[in-house]
């Protein structure tokens, strides 16, 4: 095995192993700011919707409607204007919502 061969194969470890832990840092300061400003409360905490708030997860709103819509809100939903809650905060929540994994497809453990 040469040396630059070793070289290369370590570089590319560490690019995996940095790309991967930057994906779980992204997802973790969204779910963080997901629960801080009480999302969960009628989404669930993980968005995936309870009775007081609709299903967010995995395929949220495109960034532009989300935002639109959680700065004007005016029907169930209080509105979260900028002050509040500011966009790079806002759109963490955004990257993870959309990081969600798919949701099981019950149908697929029930008997014909
Ligand atoms: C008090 C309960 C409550 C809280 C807290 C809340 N929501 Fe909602 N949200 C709702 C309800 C209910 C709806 C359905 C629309 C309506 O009636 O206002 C909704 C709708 C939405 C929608 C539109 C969904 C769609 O697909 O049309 C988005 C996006 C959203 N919420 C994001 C958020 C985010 C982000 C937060 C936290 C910053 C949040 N919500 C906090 C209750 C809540």
């Amino acid at each position: 095995m040469t040396r630059s061969f070793l070289q290369f194969a370590s570089l590319s470890f560490a690019v995996l192993v940095g790309s991967s832990l930057q994906a779980t840092a992204a997802d973790d300061t969204g779910h963080a700011q997901f629960l801080k400003y009480g999302c969960w409360q009628c989404h669930g905490t993980e968005g995936q919707g309870t009775s007081a708030g609709p299903k967010l997860a995995p395929e949220p709103l495109p960034y532009e409607a989300f935002s639109a819509f959680v700065r004007s809100s005016s029907r169930q939903m209080p509105p979260f204007r900028e002050q509040v809650l500011p966009d790079q905060d806002l759109q963490a929540i955004h990257a993870y919502l959309s990081s969600r994994p798919p949701a099981v497809d019950v149908k697929k453990f029930i008997d014909p």
